[in-house]
């Protein structure tokens, strides 16, 4: 019998979004229905509600969450009603071109629930990242769940779901950050807040955090950064280079999404040096380098897709390492809210006041 339970919906560009009922279908071959425990409010899901992903209103908003299995369609195997659960938005194929060479990290044909969840009325739902975990239940791909340890509290497991395995994985898989290099993250937000943590656990010597908010500085430094740039007042570059003995940074984490932080990231990497970009640029967004320094300067630019993770891999890793003591997933957890909140969330994210806003159910 499909179910009624109370979701939050994005209507239209730019409208604030509410809470409605939402129909969930039984899951079919190869789905799963996840009872949700948490769900983090993210960056993405406020670009989805002003339009810039795209069109397809309405939207089912939320994506970075934690739960329960409550069911399961035809064919699954990996996970079994009761299962505690982290939501993942790239579920492997297993049989594209990627993940046939061993890269399943890279996966070019990840997949979704194959039904729609709707509103009362059978307007079809889009759900944020194939997800769509602002809401009581939610179908997904049961390759979309990713069994973990269950003691571990659902608003913090529900983080590694989307931002800070982006974070985390930008630094340890994407920049392969070692023992000794040197670091600097641009941007300290949730993200590269995440890539300060992921490089920190990887043995970096030196970990400088740039951010142009003294509030967001100080976190950085309770994160792990070794030395913070206020890039309003100081030349990032610069500061950079005078941090690394003139030579600038072994991997630069450039975790804002923006041309300008971009080119301070690229030179503020030191010859040979790497650039991962972890920020999401936004589609009018142009970049002019000099073709003989992208050459000259040696080295990899890198992008990193959530973090090039691979959630059966990772997930229950970073959980294990979290219980352990080893990386404080729980400092990224601002404030706890309800499903009626998230609309209070995005202006409290746009400010810059939290980290994460965590809606718990
Ligand atoms: N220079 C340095 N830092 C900046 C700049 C800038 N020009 N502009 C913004 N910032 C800082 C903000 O002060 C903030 O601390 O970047 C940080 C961005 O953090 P959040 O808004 O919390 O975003 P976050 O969730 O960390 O995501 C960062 O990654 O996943 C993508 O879409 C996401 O592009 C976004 C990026
Ligand atoms: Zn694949
Ligand atoms: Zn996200």
């Amino acid at each position: 019998m499909p179910q009624h339970v109370q979701g939050v919906i994005a209507p239209g560009r730019n409208e604030p979004v509410r809470v409605e009922t939402i129909v969930i279908p039984d899951p079919g071959p190869g789905e799963a229905v996840v009872k949700i425990q948490a769900c983090g409010v993210c960056h993405t899901d406020l670009h989805y509600k002003q339009g810039a992903i795209n069109d397809e209103f309405p939207f089912l908003l939320g994506h970075e969450a934690a739960g329960i299995v409550e069911s399961v369609g035809e064919g699954v195997t990996d996970v079994t009603p009761g299962d505690f659960v982290i939501l993942n938005w790239r579920a492997v194929c297993g049989t594209c071109r990627a993940c046939t060479r061993g890269r399943p990290w890279y996966c070019f044909a990840t997949h979704n629930a194959k039904q729609k969840m709707t509103l009362l009325d059978g307007t079809e739902l889009s759900p944020a990242l194939g997800i769509g975990a602002f809401a009581e239940k939610t179908l997904v791909a049961a390759g979309q769940c990713t069994k973990v340890d269950p003691s571990v509290a659902p608003e913090v497991a529900g983080l590694l779901g989307c931002g800070v395995m982006a974070g985390i994985g930008a630094a340890i898989n994407t920049g392969n950050v070692g023992r000794g290099d040197t670091v600097a993250v641009i941007g300290c937000g949730g993200v590269g807040d995440a890539a300060v943590v992921g490089s920190r656990l990887a043995g970096a010597a030196k970990i400088i955090a740039v951010d142009i908010d003294d509030r967001k500085l100080d976190k950085a430094r309770e994160m792990g950064a070794t030395h913070t740039v206020n890039s309003r007042t100081a030349d990032a570059v610069e500061a950079i280079r005078e941090l690394t003995g003139g030579f600038g940074a072994d991997v630069v984490i450039e975790a804002v999404g923006r041309p300008e932080t971009y080119e301070q990231a690229f030179y503020a990497r030191d010859l040979a040096g790497t650039v991962v970009l972890v920020g999401v640029p936004s589609p009018e967004m142009k970049l002019e380098l000099p073709l003989l320094d992208v050459f000259g300067r040696g080295g990899s630019l890198k992008s990193s897709w959530y973090g090039d993770c691979l959630p059966s891999r990772d997930f229950p890793m970073l959980i294990d390492l979290h219980q352990q003591g080893r990386i404080d997933l729980a400092a990224f957890v601002t404030e706890t809210i309800g499903l009626g909140d998230v609309e209070k969330a995005f202006a409290r994210m746009h400010e810059g006041d939290v980290l994460r806003s965590v809606v718990v159910l």
